[in-house]
């Protein structure tokens, strides 16, 4: 039997590829200390693969426990994802989301390397910062401000990419790193306050949906399940150059506010707000890559994933 390891476990994306290796047959370690994640997100995990899924709640930034406290043979992947995701926690967790993506990061690579396992690192598309060119790919070198409100995560993945570059070259590893473009479904925090889960929470209060600017600024919106297809294609792959994940078909913001209240039919006014700092104007991932190399295209459309995730709630 095989087995993978996953940081940040009880956080949306982490609970969404434990569930799906577990499916497949995988025992499954999930770590987490809960910083922005949820005993919610993993309970059901617990209680219907109580033999072969295995939680350890555990800071990863500080030093790993012993290996053999956590049950582990046959070890084919650690998936990096422990880090605060959404501009709200990380300007929260500054310091926190620094040290996970790097120390975090050092240690889950000694781990993976310990048990010639391949490591998948979470990285973002942020790391493009304010882009000089759209659809962004991933040659793209990314012009991110260092010394800024979003520094602290901008940053910390930009180091998280490089140490994976630099593990490779000098251990003769073969770890990867997925770009994560914006990601949506169910398990998100609710407190996070990132976009799509705010909208629809609120246009289900029937309150304002506050837009930042004049909310033509543009994303990209991907439902979960296209996100664990690309994430599980590429651990499955021999890649290690970061390829972009996500869905390549770009909204406005507005848009996005109206698409929401259109599908509830909620009552809810849009509202405006002044733009925050360092909002990047564009986010659109180009796929060709992920295509290319692995037979990645996103399959559902961003109505229909509203559909299903609000169907969720
Ligand atoms: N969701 C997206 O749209 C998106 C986009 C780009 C990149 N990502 C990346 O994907 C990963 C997962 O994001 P998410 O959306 O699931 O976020 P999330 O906040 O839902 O999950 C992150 C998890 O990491 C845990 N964590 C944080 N620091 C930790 C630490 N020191 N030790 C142990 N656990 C820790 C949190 O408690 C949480 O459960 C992150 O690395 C994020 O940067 C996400």
């Amino acid at each position: 039997m095989k087995a993978i390891l996953v940081t940040g476990a009880a956080g949306f994306i982490g609970s969404h590829l434990c569930e799906y290796y577990l499916r497949q047959g995988y025992q499954v370690v999930g770590m987490d200390n809960y910083l922005t994640g949820r005993v919610d997100n993993i309970e059901h995990l617990q209680q219907h693969y109580k033999s072969d899924f295995f939680f350890v709640e555990l800071d990863v930034s500080k030093p790993w426990p012993y290996i053999e406290n956590f049950h582990i043979q046959n070890l084919k992947y650690v998936f990096h994802f422990a880090s605060p995701a959404s501009v709200k926690n990380y300007q929260k967790y500054p310091l926190e989301t620094m040290w996970v993506n790097s120390t975090g990061l050092s240690h889950a690579i000694k781990f993976a390397d310990e048990h010639k396992a391949r490591l998948i690192f979470a990285s973002t598309s942020e790391i493009y910062g304010t882009p000089l060119s759209s659809p962004q790919k991933e040659s793209d070198w990314g012009n991110v401000n260092s010394f800024g409100a979003r520094s602290c995560y901008d940053e910390a993945k930009r180091f998280g990419e490089s140490l994976i570059y630099t593990s490779n070259k000098f251990n003769n590893t073969s770890h990867g790193v997925v770009r994560i473009f914006n990601t949506y479904g169910p398990r998100m925090n609710a407190e996070d306050d990132r976009v799509v889960n705010s909208f629809v929470n609120l246009a289900a209060q029937a309150q304002d949906l506050m837009v930042f600017g004049d909310g033509k600024q543009t994303r990209s919106f991907c439902y979960i399940d296209d996100l664990i297809n690309g994430i599980t294609k590429y651990a499955g792959s021999e890649l290690t150059q970061p390829v972009n994940l996500g869905n390549d078909s770009e909204i406005t913001i507005l848009e996005l506010a109206e698409l929401v209240i259109t599908i509830t039919g909620s009552k809810s006014k849009i509202v405006f707000n002044s733009l925050p700092e360092d909002d990047p104007p564009q986010r659109r991932p180009d796929l060709s890559l992920a295509y290319s190399q692995l037979g990645y295209t996103p399959s559902v459309s961003l109505t229909d994933g509203l559909k299903r995730f609000i169907g969720t709630k």
